[in-house]
């Protein structure tokens, strides 16, 4: 049945959401960057909230409004910053999202003054450094709390950590019978290495994914298996996935 108002279900539910794109500074002026528009963030941001939860939307930038509701925004530029803000927010969530597109890389070195053209050198080689896995310590440290077993910090929080990840096929062909991996397979090796309870795949190519065009995501949870598919628009999925992050609290559902 279609349900016109949300199911209050998620009350008490404390929610961090991360969205948008970490920019990563060369110099005053510059900054290493990506297309991410944090639309999908906001959608799942709302959609928490909708239901009732106490959302934390901690956003890096964005193209989107993000004045919701129920919703308190906090504002973060690069990758080590989202890190700083979501491990504070972490041990007293019961969800976090990553719908962050984090850079793995920034400079290694970010230059004090802006970088000049040199005339004696016809390129310029920047040195990166890898930056931490957010996703992936969330789920080690989480592990570290539950195994040291103390209880008053909020030791197992947060229960349910979500990630996403948007893939292609490799250039084999995205057919198992192509030869090449596909995005299914890709999106399984992931969510085993990262860990993460549940992790959204996105098949990103022409068709779907980028924009405010229609996603069709595949859910799989640590161990690699489906557990849902959600097919639509970014608010679409948002609920969907909701869905599946309130079923693992083991509240309602749809
Ligand atoms: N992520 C993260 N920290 C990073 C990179 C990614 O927390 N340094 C999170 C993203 O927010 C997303 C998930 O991990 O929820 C998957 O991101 P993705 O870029 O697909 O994974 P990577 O491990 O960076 O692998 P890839 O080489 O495919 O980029
Ligand atoms: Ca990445």
């Amino acid at each position: 049945a279609l349900a016109l108002v949300a199911p209050r279900d998620l009350v008490g539910v404390r929610a961090v959401v991360t969205a948008g794109g970490t920019r990563e500074p060369l110099d005053p002026v510059r900054f290493l960057g990506n297309r991410s528009s944090g639309r999908q963030g906001r959608a799942v941001a709302a959609a928490l909230a909708a239901r009732g939860a106490d959302v934390t939307l901690v956003a890096a930038h964005v193209e989107v409004p993000l004045d919701l509701p129920g919703v308190t925004v906090e504002r973060v530029s690069t990758a080590l910053e989202l890190e700083r803000a979501v491990r504070a927010l972490a041990p007293t969530a019961d969800v976090v999202v990553m719908s962050a597109a984090v850079a793995d890389y920034r400079v290694a070195e970010v230059s004090s003054a802006k970088i000049k053209k040199s005339a004696d050198s016809p390129g310029l080689t920047l040195e990166l450094v890898e930056n931490p896995d957010i996703l992936a310590g969330l789920v080690r440290d989480r592990a570290l709390r539950r195994e040291s077993g103390d209880a008053e910090s909020g030791s197992t929080r947060p229960s349910v950590v979500v990630g996403f990840a948007a893939e292609t096929g490799d250039a084999a062909g995205d057919t198992a019978d192509g030869g090449g991996a596909t995005v299914l397979d890709h999106g399984r090796a992931k969510a085993r290495r990262k860990g993460a309870d549940l992790l959204a795949v996105n098949a990103v190519g022409e068709r779907a994914g980028f924009g405010d065009v229609p996603n069709a995501v595949t859910v799989l949870d640590a161990a690699g298996d489906v557990v849902g598919e959600v097919a639509g628009s970014k608010d679409d999925v948002a609920h969907g996935l909701v869905d599946l992050v309130a079923a693992r609290l083991g509240v309602g559902g749809r």
